[in-house]
């Protein structure tokens, strides 16, 4: 059954961006978009949409969760045994996209990513609510296939049995952070008849002090 939807438009009118008044640091604005989406009670505004793509030039997309906003980048949290987790190691390039419907815009990060320290990795995970830590030893692999959710459930019961709730869960070898070290970002910001407001940030590294330097541009809508 097919389904048309070339009748639905809204009208973005809620902001404005402009590249005279921006910060001169994009992770500036990026903590202060994100203190809006908060404010605004956007719902789970660190639900970013991961892109990655491996040898086999195929990308997938799927979403996770920020973790963390650094100096240089973005974290989240996965297993390094998935399907994401080979794409990255075969290509390190990534990409990010939030989009926060209420505030009508969009926020698109670009960089390439790397494992972050394993002992952070150890004190996030240790800092994780007990079931979920035993979650994150049932899905291994992640993205692997499994007969069916009772599997699933009976991995659950027994790893809970071995590790009850006052007893610590080893941190997986096969879980942890990764940071996406930003070269560019994309803030957007819908207008009234599709002249969005797009000003992209990137990384220029050849500053004299040798820190980094971003240069911004606005882009066509
Ligand atoms: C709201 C939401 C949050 C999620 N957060 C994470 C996360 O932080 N880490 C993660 O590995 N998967 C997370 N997932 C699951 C992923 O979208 C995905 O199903 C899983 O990581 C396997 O992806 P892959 O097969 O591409 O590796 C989340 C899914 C949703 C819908």
């Amino acid at each position: 059954m097919s389904m048309d939807f070339t009748d639905q438009r809204l009208s973005y009118e809620k902001g404005q961006l402009d590249q005279q008044s921006v910060p001169a640091s994009p992770f500036e604005l990026l903590n202060a978009w994100m203190n809006e989406a908060i404010g605004a009670q956007v719902s789970e505004p660190y639900a970013m949409s991961l892109a990655t793509c491996g040898a086999d030039s195929k990308p997938s997309v799927r979403i996770v969760l920020l973790r963390e906003i650094t100096d240089t980048g973005i974290v989240f949290y996965t297993n390094y045994e998935s399907a994401k987790g080979q794409d990255i190691a075969e290509n390190p390039n990534a990409e990010a996209l939030f989009f926060w419907h209420q505030l009508e815009r969009q926020i698109r990060i670009s960089g390439s990513i790397d494992k972050i320290d394993a002992n952070k990795s150890a004190a996030y995970f240790q800092k994780r609510p007990h079931d979920s830590q035993v979650g994150a030893w049932v899905s291994q692999p992640q993205s692997g296939e499994v007969a069916n959710r009772t599997v699933m459930e009976q991995t659950f019961a027994q790893l809970q049995a071995d590790y009850p709730t006052d007893s610590p869960v080893p941190t997986p070898e096969f879980w942890g952070g990764y940071e996406i070290t930003v070269n560019e970002i994309e803030f957007w910001q819908g207008r009234a008849n599709r002249m969005h407001d797009r000003i992209i940030y990137s990384l220029d590294k050849s500053g004299s002090d040798g820190m980094a330097n971003w240069t911004t541009k606005r882009l066509l809508p």
